[in-house]
C-alpha cells in the first residue's frame, strides 16, 4: 500500500483529553496536519488548543468540538466541522475507549452497555457520518484503536474483551468492503499504556491486575502514526503485545493456561 504523509493531511482524532488521543493529536499538529479533536472534558480540549497556540500551531490547522461520542449530535457536529473548517477529511481516528473490571456475574447490564455504547457503537457510527468526506478525502484511511485484548481474552474484562473482539471484526469486514473504494481500514492494537484508563474505569469490582510494562502514550502514538503512514492493516504495537498475540494465535491452549494462571 502506498505510503501516507500525515503531514499534509485532515485528521479528526477522537479521545483527546487525554492519554494516546491527545499525544496523537500533539504529534500530528506538530507534523503540520489539519486536526479535529474531541472528548466530553472541555477544559482538556480547550487547554489542549491553546497548548497548540501557544506551540506556533496556526489556528487554522486545529479545529475542536466537545460532547459526548455517544451522542449521534456529536458525531454529526464533528463531521460537519472538519467540512467547515478544513473542507473535508481524510483520516478518521476512533480512539476514544473506556474499560470496566469485576467479575462478569457481578455487573448490571448497564456496564455492557456502557462499554459497546462507547468501545463499539460510537466509532462504527463515525465511521458511517464521515463516510461521505472520506470518499472524497486525499489517501483516505479509518482508523480504529482495538487491543491486544481484541486478539485473547482475560478474566475480569468480559464486557471489555467483547467490544475490543467486536470492533476488529468491524474492522476486518470494512476493510475488505472499502478496498474497492480505496479506503484503508486500519486497526491498531496497543498493549498497557500509562494514562487515566484504569483511573477512569467505568466500574471497577475488586483488584487490577497491574501491568508493571507499560507503553508511554506519547510512543503509543508514534507508533500509531508510523502505521498509518504505512498503511498497515493491522498493528500490535507492543514487543510484548506482539508475542501475546502470536502465542495466542499460534497455541491457544498455552495462551488458555497463561491466562487461567496469571489472568
Ligand atoms: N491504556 C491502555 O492500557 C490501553 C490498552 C489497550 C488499548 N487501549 C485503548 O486505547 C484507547 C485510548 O485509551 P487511553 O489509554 O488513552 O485512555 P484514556 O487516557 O482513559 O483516554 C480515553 C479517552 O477517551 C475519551 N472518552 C471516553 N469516553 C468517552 C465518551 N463517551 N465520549 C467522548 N470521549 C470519550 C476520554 O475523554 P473524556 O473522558 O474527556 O470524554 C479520553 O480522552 C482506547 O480505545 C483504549 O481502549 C488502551
Amino acid at each position: 500500500m502506498p505510503s501516507r504523509d500525515l503531514s499534509k493531511l485532515r485528521i479528526l482524532v477522537t479521545g483527546a483529553s487525554g492519554g494516546i488521543g491527545r499525544e496523537l493529536v500533539k504529534q500530528l499538529a506538530k507534523s503540520g496536519a489539519r486536526v479535529c479533536f474531541t472528548a466530553r472534558r472541555a477544559d482538556r480540549i480547550h487547554a489542549l488548543a491553546s497548548n497548540l497556540e501557544s506551540a506556533g500551531i496556526p489556528t487554522h490547522q486545529i479545529a475542536y468540538a466537545v460532547g459526548d461520542i455517544i451522542d449521534s449530535d456529536v458525531r454529526r457536529r464533528l463531521t460537519s466541522t472538519c467540512q467547515d473548517q478544513f473542507g473535508g477529511l481524510d483520516v478518521l481516528i476512533n480512539n476514544a475507549g473506556v474499560g470496566a473490571v469485576g467479575p462478569f456475574a457481578d455487573a448490571d447490564p448497564e456496564r455492557l452497555r456502557r462499554l459497546f455504547e462507547v468501545n463499539v457503537f460510537a466509532p462504527i457510527e463515525l465511521v458511517r457520518c464521515t463516510l461521505p468526506l472520506l470518499r472524497k478525502g486525499k489517501t483516505p484511511a479509518i482508523v480504529n484503536v482495538g487491543s491486544v485484548l481484541a486478539h485473547f481474552a482475560v478474566p475480569n474484562k468480559s464486557e471489555y474483551c467483547a467490544t475490543k473482539f467486536a470492533l476488529r471484526g468491524f474492522t476486518d469486514s470494512l476493510r475488505a468492503e472499502m478496498k474497492r473504494e480505496g479506503i484503508d481500514v486500519i486497526s491498531v492494537h496497543p498493549n498497557t499504556t500509562s494514562s487515566e484508563f484504569f483511573d477512569r474505569l467505568v466500574e471497577k469490582k475488586g483488584k487490577v491486575a497491574e501491568n508493571p510494562i507499560q507503553m508511554p502514550a506519547d510512543v503509543a502514538a508514534r507508533n500509531i502514526l508510523a502505521a498509518v503512514s504505512r498503511g498497515r492493516a493491522e498493528t500490535v504495537l507492543s514487543i510484548t503485545g506482539k508475542l501475546s498475540v502470536f502465542t495466542a494465535r499460534l497455541a491457544p491452549s498455552i495462551m488458555r493456561s497463561i491466562v487461567r494462571r496469571f489472568g
